[in-house]
């Protein structure tokens, strides 16, 4: 052993002696969602964690998916333009935040012009609100959101299903239609894919029963569990009554739920199973959780996070490249050594 290897094995033997203590899991720390396999598999190396998948008629080199963030702001435009390089350099699928601006006015184009920086292999969508497409229906005006998909050359649209958000948001719209309805008149115009979420509090069994019987390229889920568009709008409204504990904004359903009602939905619906692709985000906070879910999905299927994205891109890239290559190898180590419980 040369001298710089005996130093370092010294300081390492002290740290273990220091760290002993506070080294100490305890079982009810136990992952108990799957089973360990130490046996089978050696390290990855770099670059090993690509794992091409077809999603959307799409080449991805790992299951993860950015979830939609606003644009619109100078802010915005920092934190857009790692997400596209992130989800270039690392083959992810990147949705845009709410796109409203573009609907009447080309002002804001540049925060939403990615396609030339994300080139034509990564799956990038428009988003809009249910509110925002059934007003534009009614006024007889929906060429305008074709118009913005064909500009920012996105391969389709998400749009957001988010009623609770909208009712507590203090300038939000009123539905005058059921988003269901809004969407069957809305699927039978659009020539491109369209993508259906919630804001953080999910769709409940009979909501994924229907969506799953649209033409939709896939149902995000924005589950229960992490960031939820309902609190962040009472957080805002400060004339609120609304005691913070009780409310509509702690309705609704979790990733793991809803992917049981999916696949249960997938199993009584049969050949009526029109939408089989699922991004399952909300509260998806480890590599661990996405790689959980994606494996107990019985359909195509890639986790998706927004907080977590948006913590690591407001500052310098390399930050978010470093966030983004931590997850995608704990998801190749995960696909090597762990066996998901079913
Ligand atoms: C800052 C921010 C802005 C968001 N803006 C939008 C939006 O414009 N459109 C949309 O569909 N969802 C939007 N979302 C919701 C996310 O897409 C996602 O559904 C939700 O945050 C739950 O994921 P998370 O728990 O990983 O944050 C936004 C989320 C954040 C954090």
């Amino acid at each position: 052993m040369n001298k710089e290897n005996q130093s370092t094995a010294t300081a390492r033997k002290a740290d273990h002696l220091a760290l002993t203590n506070s080294a100490q899991t305890g079982v009810e720390n136990l992952d108990q969602r799957f089973d360990y396999e130490p046996l089978f598999e050696s390290h990855p190396v770099v670059d090993d964690w690509v794992k091409p998948i077809t999603f959307l008629g799409k080449r991805l080199k790992a299951p993860l998916w950015i979830s939609s963030m606003t644009g619109g702001t100078r802010e915005a435009k920092t934190i857009n333009t790692n997400l596209a390089k992130v989800a270039k350099e690392f083959g992810l699928g990147f949705g845009l935040g709410s796109c409203r601006s573009l609907l009447d006015s080309n002002d804001r184009f540049e925060d939403f012009n990615f396609r030339p920086l994300l080139g034509e292999e990564t799956p990038f969508y428009a988003n809009l609100g249910i509110a925002q497409v059934e007003q534009t229906l009614a006024a007889g005006e929906v060429a305008k959101i074709h118009s913005m998909v064909e500009r920012l050359q996105v391969d389709g649209l998400i749009i957001h299903i988010n009623p609770l958000q909208e009712w507590f948001q203090p300038e939000g719209d009123r539905l005058k239609k059921s988003p269901l309805e809004t969407l069957q008149a809305f699927l039978t115009q659009a020539k491109y894919p369209v993508i259906v979420k919630e804001v953080g509090q999910g769709f409940g069994p009979r909501s994924l029963k229907a969506l799953m019987q649209l033409p939709l390229a896939a149902i995000e889920f924005g589950a229960f569990g992490g960031t939820n568009f309902s609190q962040m709008e009472r957080l805002r409204d400060v004339t609120n009554c609304n005691d913070g504990v009780h409310g509509l904004q702690f309705v609704g359903h979790t990733a793991a739920e809803m992917l049981t009602h999916v696949n249960q939905i997938i199993d009584t619906l049969g050949e009526a199973t029109k939408c089989r692709s699922f991004i399952i985000s909300g509260g998806i906070r480890s590599a661990l959780s996405g790689y959980e879910l994606i494996t107990q999905c019985r359909a195509e299927a890639v986790y998706a996070q927004a907080k977590p994205f948006l913590d690591h891109a407001r500052g310098d890239y390399e930050t978010l490249q470093k966030f983004v290559l931590e997850q995608v190898l704990e998801l190749e180590m995960a696909r090597r050594f762990l066996t998901v419980r079913l």
